[in-house]
């Protein structure tokens, strides 16, 4: 289901709209990414050493915290002004950051990933059932898939990636629904196992039904 009620800001397509984006998303109020940030680092992934796939790396905020601890980094992204801040971060020669559709076979053998992330990037892609498919089979048997998105709660409610451009005018993001099932569903159709189901919200806030939980965290083993 595409997200596009009729009198909110325009919406635009990922890549026109992240080539705006760029220059203000690191710097933006953005409790999301914030909340994000700090779910990754405390989840407690077994990253020392491993290798790692990233999908929709954005500005390289979460590759920071995954290159200090992995042995190698394939970031991927659609957006070369997103990958241009990413590698201004200068984290070092292990990390890689690639121009490239998640929606399109990733540059990567078979089994070669100790661990594939991806946060606030499937909101974009209309399809879960093809990324993971190709998660599951980058991952080695016992690899991890870690997901964060926006929660399907908050879409549900209207919430979609947004932006203020440079003239000042809104702007939101393409996205579309995926329910709690759908990503259990396209999971275990490629092999994948769910591990964690979590559902935070920011500290100082309680779950509500106007404040529903602002992340979907998944993550899942591949088992075969
Ligand atoms: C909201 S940003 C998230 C960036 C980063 N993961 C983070 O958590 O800050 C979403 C990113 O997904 C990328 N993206 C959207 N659709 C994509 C696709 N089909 N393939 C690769 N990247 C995509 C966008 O270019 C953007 O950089």
């Amino acid at each position: 289901m595409s997200m596009s009620p009729p009198d909110l800001p325009e919406t635009i397509p990922a890549l026109a709209a992240y080539r705006d984006w760029a220059a203000v998303y690191d710097s933006n109020e953005n409790r999301t990414r914030d909340l994000d940030a700090i779910c990754l680092m405390a989840a407690g992934l077994p990253l020392a050493g491993a290798c790692v796939i990233e999908l929709g790396a954005g500005t390289g905020k979460n590759t920071a915290h995954l290159a200090r601890h992995a042995a190698r980094i394939m970031a991927m992204d659609l957006s070369p002004e997103m990958l241009a801040r990413a590698r201004e971060r200068g984290l070092g020669e292990h990390v890689r950051f690639i121009e490239h559709d998640i929606m399109q076979d990733w540059p990567v053998e078979a089994g070669a990933a100790d661990i594939v992330v991806g946060n606030l990037v499937l909101e974009h892609v209309r399809e879960l059932g093809p990324v993971l498919i190709r998660a599951a089979r980058a991952l080695r048997p016992g690899g991890q898939l870690y997901l964060s998105e926006l929660h399907p709660f908050r879409q549900l409610r209207g919430s979609q990636a947004r932006f203020d451009r440079a003239d000042g005018s809104a702007a939101r993001v393409e996205a579309y629904y995926h329910g709690v099932s759908d990503y259990l569903a396209a999971a275990a159709a490629a092999g994948l196992s769910l591990l964690k189901l979590d559902e935070p919200i920011e500290d100082g806030r309680t779950i509500s039904a106007e404040t529903p939980p602002r992340l979907l965290v998944l993550q899942f083993v591949k088992t075969a």
